[in-house]
């Protein structure tokens, strides 16, 4: 291939006007970015096309050049969505792979687009403009999970299961109190993405290589066309800027923490020594040796996917961290985690949801295991204290050595006898085996945020205005 014919089909054919020789294939493979940053295909012509209407609006570009642009680019468009667009390594990006393409069209108007643009503006703001569509997305997903997650939990607003602490039985709750738990986690991950789509939507286009430029160029016109709500205010900051895809990362590793906690929960209590959940078919698998297996696999490898998500954040806080202003190329290397955190979330979303939606949970053997442990330990104490009027610290001391006393006779707080009550406390009646039925113990817990059936009930349909609304 002649030296001439290599500069056609690669990009050096568009930036290269002061290069004598082509880029050799090692440095083309290091350089190039058209394998993942074509995913950004759609963003990159609809910021295109409005930097084309706005150069024709503020007369930098004639309307014939403007009018051919826009067409090239709707046929670019169509090409791409249909699977014909060749994407070529030697033209670097996706910005110049539609730039060559563009040119093959339309020809010399082609050129035109480029007026009063870099390539630095043009990543940043098609970049951004993909991180959001992200953003809406992952927030409708998560509104779904949430939607599935309360839905269960208002079916279980009575089902008792046992509290833990130190994962150790603490008091008894309701498993529709323990699901709406995380309906607040995912809540709070929903208002994260609020937060960083509503700080991360100013326009960056029109900043230039780093400086802006001489053109009367109008970025509030290309910033209302793309939905920003403004244009960035500082050149320098707007081409160098990926706080967005960080923060991006940053909400996608706490939903992640989210979301392994719950698939920890899962994997636990599928094991057969809990047995509190039977796992749906479509979201377990068997083992290859062990016939009676089912194992949680889409759980452990939510638990585990939140790796990937976590070491995505660090990788571009590494790569950020000693930049000078303004563009550096190792900003290229924002996208790969990005991308690979989207398509995470999305698999582990969906798959959450999807368990849940199936999921079955074994009430006999929550009810049994969270009675099994004296978990109303406290409500004796309690009642010496409301009845008995004892200082706290002497009724939990009291309460404390009759768990003991039933623990050597191998029963259970409430299958200890009145007389066995009284030989550690005499002025206990029987009014406090009442206190002690887990039913009873567990609507007491009526305070504000509490397990209470009636709260929970309360609970979900406040849930259902805030998030489903
Ligand atoms: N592919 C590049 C990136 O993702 C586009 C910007 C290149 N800018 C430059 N001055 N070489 O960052």
């Amino acid at each position: 291939m002649s030296d001439a014919t290599k500069k056609e089909m690669s990009s050096s054919a568009i930036w290269g006007g002061r290069f004598d020789g082509g880029p050799s294939e090692i440095m083309e493979r290091i350089n190039a970015s058209i394998d993942f940053d074509k995913r950004m295909y759609a963003q990159d012509i609809a910021a295109s096309q409005a930097h084309a209407a706005m150069l024709v609006a503020q007369d930098i570009i004639s309307a014939e050049d403007g009018a051919r642009i826009s067409d090239g680019l709707e046929q670019i468009l169509a090409e791409i969505t249909a699977g014909e667009f060749e994407f070529k390594t030697a033209l670097e990006d996706i910005h110049m792979n539609i730039e060559a393409r563009l040119t093959e069209i339309i020809g010399d108007a082609a050129g035109r687009l480029h007026t009063a643009r870099s390539r630095n503006d043009q990543v940043a703001t098609d970049f951004k403009l993909w991180v959001r569509d992200e953003l809406d997305g992952l927030d409708a997903a998560l509104k779904s999970f949430q939607a599935m997650l309360i839905a269960r939990a208002e079916e279980h607003v009575q089902t008792i299961m046992p509290g833990y602490t130190h994962l150790q039985t603490a008091q008894p709750v309701t498993l529709g109190h323990h699901l709406l738990a995380y309906v607040e986690m995912i809540g709070r991950d929903r208002s994260r993405v609020v937060d960083c789509r509503t700080r991360m939507n100013e326009n960056p286009l029109g900043s230039g290589a780093l400086a802006g430029t001489s053109f009367p160029i109008d970025r509030h016109a290309t910033a209302a066309a793309l939905g920003f709500d403004g244009p960035t205010t500082n050149s320098l900051d707007a081409v160098s800027d990926r706080d967005f895809a960080l923060e991006y990362m940053s909400l996608a590793a706490i939903l992640s923490v989210h979301l392994s906690r719950l698939a920890e929960e899962i994997v636990v209590w599928a094991s057969a020594s809990f047995g509190f959940v039977n796992l749906p078919d479509s979201f377990s698998t068997g083992s290859s040796m062990l016939p009676q297996k089912r194992n949680p696999d889409a759980a452990e490898l939510v638990r585990a996917k939140s790796g990937r998500v976590i070491g995505n954040l660090n990788s571009l806080l590494i790569v950020m961290k000693g930049l000078p202003l303004a563009y550096s190329k190792d900003m290229q290397e924002d996208k790969e985690p990005v991308f690979e955190t989207a398509d995470t979330l999305a698999l582990t979303v969906a798959a959450m949801t999807g368990m849940f939606e199936e999921i079955t949970f074994n009430a006999d053997r929550m009810l049994a295991a969270a009675k099994a442990a004296n978990s109303n330990a406290i409500d004796l104490a309690d009642w010496l204290v409301r009845v008995l009027g004892k200082p706290f610290r002497e009724a939990h001391h009291i309460s404390g050595a009759m768990v003991k006393l039933a623990e050597g006779k191998n029963c259970t707080l409430e299958e200890l006898s009145l007389g066995d009550m009284q030989s550690i406390e005499p002025a206990i009646t029987e009014d406090v085996l009442a206190q002690l039925d887990i039913e009873q113990a567990l609507n007491a817990r009526s305070s504000f945020g509490g397990t209470a059936p009636e709260n929970v009930k309360d609970a979900c349909a406040q849930a259902r205005l805030k998030y489903l609304g």
